[in-house]
């Protein structure tokens, strides 16, 4: 076990991570990663077995895996703090040995209401909807519960799995009788921990009514962390806005220029209602959608600098000798688990 609380998260590498998993997970961590590892232990992992849950092309994961990591680092990750670890899931096969176990436990029923199950299997062939997209929740709560994390940054489409991995510990704990789990924050005490109100979702600039996601085709609603400066700046000038001419988001529905008002906050470090209130009233969107472009190209140039100096061999360094104490502090918690269900004496 950890012996500070944990903060932990994971960000798939099905694909080049966007801005809204910049802005939804991997910047809150990063955060507390630069201001807070005294109090905290910090965890930031590639959940690997997570990327091929809905189909990929398999020759470029393990690159992807890399580059991913290497993003963690271009975005702030300090890698010489013995309190910060990072690692790719499948070097810790305990992740899939608890997930075995807490899947016993889970019914098909509560994993056929989780809404990103069904958003994702809508849009798959039918005998593309794999095992793995149904119970990938449960993957995800042994990632969180092996290394006991309190808090887990993550955007608004993951609530539902955190409160699931809640669940699961809570029924574990109280079938057998003792801690096996430390129980992560409630969604509510997480948003207070992050300084936030709810959950991040930031919205494609195509079709503003649906999330910006990696696994999406197309990729033109969506500004990836390696699009070209330029690229990204004419993707938020093409964003779909609306035709009322007057920016009023408390008057009218504006997903799109509410999209880009968060779009704008964020990368600029100023709160949503500082960027409302410089634009509400507005009568013509060009302004706001050039600002936002600007500020996007500023953060994508800035970001991609960093990233052509990560230290490959530093971050290796750290990587491998990471996974080597997680799987310590993995198989601690899986062994507890295994004597409580009968598996080891
Ligand atoms: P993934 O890889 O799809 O996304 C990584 C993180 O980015 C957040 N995110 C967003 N935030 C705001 N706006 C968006 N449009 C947006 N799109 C994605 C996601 O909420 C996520 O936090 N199941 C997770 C990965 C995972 C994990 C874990 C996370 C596996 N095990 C354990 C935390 C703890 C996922 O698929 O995220």
């Amino acid at each position: 076990m950890h012996n500070k609380p944990v903060i932990l998260t994971g960000l798939r590498a099905n694909n080049d991570l966007h801005i809204g998993n910049y802005f939804g997970a991997l910047l809150p961590l990063i955060d507390m990663a630069k201001t807070r590892s005294e109090e905290f232990e910090i965890n930031l992992f590639v959940p690997d077995l997570h990327s091929f849950t809905t189909p990929i092309d398999h020759s470029q994961l393990y690159d992807q895996i890399m580059h991913n990591l290497r993003l963690f680092v271009a975005a702030g990750l300090p890698l010489d703090n013995p309190n910060i670890h990072i690692y790719r899931q499948s070097y810790i096969p305990a992740h899939s040995e608890l997930t075995w176990i807490l899947d016993c436990f889970t019914g098909f029923g509560e994993m056929s209401r989780m809404t990103q199950f069904k958003d994702k299997s809508a849009k798959l062939l039918a005998d593309r909807v794999s095992v793995g997209l149904f119970n990938y929740p449960v993957l995800m709560a042994a990632d969180i519960l092996l290394y006991g994390a309190s808090y887990v940054p993550v955007g608004d489409d993951q609530t539902q799995h955190l409160e699931f991995a809640r669940d699961i510990a809570t029924r574990l704990n109280n079938e057998f009788q003792e801690p096996l789990f430390v129980l992560p924050r409630s969604v509510s005490e997480q948003h207070k921990f992050f300084g936030k109100d709810q959950g991040l979702r930031i919205k494609d600039l195509v079709d503003p009514t649906k999330k910006m996601s990696k696994s999406d085709q197309s990729g033109k609603g969506i500004v990836f962390l390696g699009d070209k400066p330029n690229d990204a700046a004419k993707k938020i000038r093409s964003a779909t806005t609306d035709s009322f001419g007057r920016i009023d988001i408390h008057k009218q529905e504006q997903a799109g220029i509410r999209n880009l008002l968060q779009i704008l906050a964020l990368a600029t470090g100023r709160t949503f209602d500082e960027v409302d209130a410089e634009y509400n009233g507005h009568e013509q969107y060009g302004p706001l959608k050039a600002a936002v472009a600007d500020a996007i190209s500023t953060f994508l140039t800035d970001f991609q600098d960093k990233l052509a100096s990560v230290d490959d061999a530093q971050l290796i360094a750290k990587l491998e000798a990471d996974e080597k104490l997680m799987n310590q502090i993995a198989n601690d918690t899986l062994y507890k688990v295994q004597k409580a269900v009968g598996l080891r004496i």
